[in-house]
């Protein structure tokens, strides 16, 4: 693979990198993204009943049970090349702040220190009346077809429903997690965006600023979309193949 001389000379001189990150980096993980034709989840499910406050109100049950089928799903899967050459660019540059809409883990078990989870994690339920974290029982979990149903456990201060530690629709991001990858943007000079679609807001609005304030977008997805023309630099391919060529190439 051959890269273009200005984009390695942009990422080797950048001093504060941020990594933007959606659905399309856990796919060669084998977990679904949302939009893809085909194989996207909000081909298949209603993302209104499945991610949104009245659809848990309507059907507990129905949307626990999705989310536990999803959480197994990621559970048996492993961080795949994109992932772990994440991890690696940030020891070669001076700093990276990785930000990510999706709710897996796969960053972390990459080695990624505290990437910043915008829409939540999955794997951090919490009571849907008091907001007190659930901690999962010991043990082999539930495993749910996808769209099974399954009840979801109560919570042990207040007895309300737990629900999963994702942000639905209408529902605004976490605070501290927002603030603080505003601010990365604002501040970088370097942001890849890799694997989403840009189309989900406020979190589709970072290349965006990072790119008013002088940074070089760079983006890696194998199909064009929203963020394509504020991106500098254009990679058309898998993340799991084009970012370990690159980081070869520095
Ligand atoms: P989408 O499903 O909207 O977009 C996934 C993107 O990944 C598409 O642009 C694909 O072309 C691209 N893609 C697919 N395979 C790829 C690969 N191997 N390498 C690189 N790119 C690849 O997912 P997101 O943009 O993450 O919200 O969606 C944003 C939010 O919408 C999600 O966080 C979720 C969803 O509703 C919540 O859960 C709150």
């Amino acid at each position: 693979m051959v890269f273009d001389e200005k984009l390695l000379d942009c990422i080797s001189q950048a001093r504060h990198v941020v990594v933007f990150t959606g659905a399309g980096v856990s796919a060669e993980s084998g977990i679904p993204t949302f939009r893809d034709a085909q194989t996207g989840l909000w081909t298949e499910y209603d993302a209104a009943t499945l991610a949104s406050p009245e659809g848990f109100r309507a059907d507990p049950a129905l949307v626990w049970g999705w989310y536990e089928w999803r959480r197994m799903k990621v559970l048996q899967a492993k961080p795949n090349p994109a992932h772990l050459t994440i991890a690696e660019l940030a020891e070669k540059v001076p700093r990276l702040t990785l930000v990510t809409q999706n709710v897996d883990d796969l960053h972390e078990r990459a080695g990624s220190d505290n990437p910043i989870h915008l829409h939540g994690c999955l794997h951090r339920p919490r009571c849907f009346a008091c907001a007190k974290p659930f901690d999962y029982p010991p043990g082999i979990p539930e495993e749910p077809e996808g769209g099974r149903r399954l009840e979801p456990p109560r919570c042990v201060h207040c007895g309300g429903y737990i629900r999963p530690g994702v942000v639905w629709f209408g529902e605004s991001l976490p605070e501290e997690a927002w603030n603080a990858a505003q601010q990365a943007a604002q501040h970088c000079d370097l942001l890849f965006s890799i694997g989403t679609s840009s189309l989900v807001w406020p979190a589709a609005q970072l290349p965006e600023t990072a790119a008013r304030n002088g940074a070089a977008i760079v983006q890696i997805n194998p199909e064009p979309t929203a963020l394509d023309r504020t991106a500098r630099f254009n990679l058309r391919g898998k993340a799991g193949d084009i970012l370990p060529a690159l980081l070869e190439a520095l």
